[in-house]
């Protein structure tokens, strides 16, 4: 028996340059996925109890008895990523028990924190010594089979070495301290593969003018590690805006996210706010200012967004206490 669980990670400047290379910085924050290996003899079982679902739909058809539930599909989807890692240690005999606080598809990096707790507990379980490191290179290796290929180590190395990490064709992790932000979320799931092939269009289209938005990015990613290295938040925050500027410009912007963003920055004090992740549909940030959180989650609620606090610069993967259950 063993248990892991890992974090769930905000982008905070620098998504989709990063697939071309130029930096972006990123946080973990304090939402978790754990996984619990337990023995079962003679079954392979994945069990998800919880995915904390702020947007569980439900619905039944009537005519025919159907039901139809959000929740059945994105539990669905993180099992697939359970049994990647267990194909990967042609593991039997046990069963795989999964929550996680990080709800599915909103960019928070739910699929990475479930692989990278799945492969830690399992690897305590086989009594294998997978270090962080291990644990980083193979579930990017996962994450990247079955996002077709696409994808940079970003969210996994958040998941596993937890803090800030400022990854380019390398992953850095960066020394800042923590602070605390308001993700909004448009309640919208979003796929990031389409997001990505959608940028990478654009960019085979027009690099010309395309390359001169990823570099003006990655000088924010790398001008927000000083900022944030001296506290220098109102800075930051302008910063983001003007992240969330290009972002724009690159095309994976949405009328619901730019509702959040505004209401964000409308509640008065707020330093900044910009979309976090791939775009189309997913969350924001919003980094609140003098006037604290509450103003920012209340705005972004009358916005129709789901609101919460994280914290950044949280712990990455770790060994767990076993349920008794
Ligand atoms: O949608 P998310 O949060 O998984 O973020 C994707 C970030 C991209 O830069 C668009 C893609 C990537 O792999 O870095």
């Amino acid at each position: 028996m063993a248990a892991a669980s890992a974090p769930g990670k905000v982008i905070l400047f620098g998504e989709h340059a990063v697939v071309s290379g130029t930096p972006a910085l990123g946080s973990a924050v304090d939402l978790r996925a754990t996984a619990e290996v337990v023995e079962a003899p003679g079954s392979l079982l994945v069990e998800v109890s919880d995915l904390n679902l702020t947007v569980e739909r439900f619905s039944v058809d009537l005519l025919t008895g159907d039901i139809k539930s959000s929740f059945a599909a994105d539990a669905l989807r993180s099992t697939r990523y359970v049994s990647a890692v267990l194909r990967e240690f042609d593991a039997r005999n046990l069963k795989v028990k999964i929550s996680s606080q990080i709800p599915p598809g909103s960019g928070l990096g739910s699929s990475a924190a479930i692989t990278v707790a799945t492969l830690a507990a399992l690897s305590k379980h086989l009594g294998l010594d997978m270090s962080r490191w291990d644990l980083a290179k193979s579930s990017h290796r996962i994450e990247k089979e079955m996002q077709k290929g696409l994808g940079s180590p970003m969210d996994t190395a958040l998941s596993s070495f937890g803090g800030y990490q400022l990854v380019s064709r390398q992953v850095e992790s960066v020394n800042l301290p923590p602070i605390d932000l308001v993700v909004g979320y448009t309640r919208i799931p979003h796929d990031t593969w389409s997001e990505v092939q959608k940028v990478q269009s654009l960019h085979s289209a027009h690099p010309e003018v395309v390359d001169s938005i990823y570099q003006a990015i990655g000088a924010l990613s790398k001008k927000a590690v000083v900022l944030l290295g001296e506290e220098k938040l109102p800075e930051l925050g302008a910063l983001m805006n003007v992240n969330h500027g290009l972002l724009d410009a690159l095309g994976v912007n949405t009328r619901e996210l730019s509702e959040l963003v505004y209401a964000a920055r409308g509640a008065g004090g707020v330093l900044g706010a910009k979309l976090t992740g791939a775009g189309g549909g997913g969350c924001i940030v919003a980094l609140p200012g003098d006037r604290g959180i509450e103003a920012v989650v209340t705005a972004i609620r009358q916005a129709k967004g789901i609101a919460f606090r994280v914290r950044t610069g949280c712990e990455g993967v770790r060994l767990e206490p076993c349920s008794r259950s």
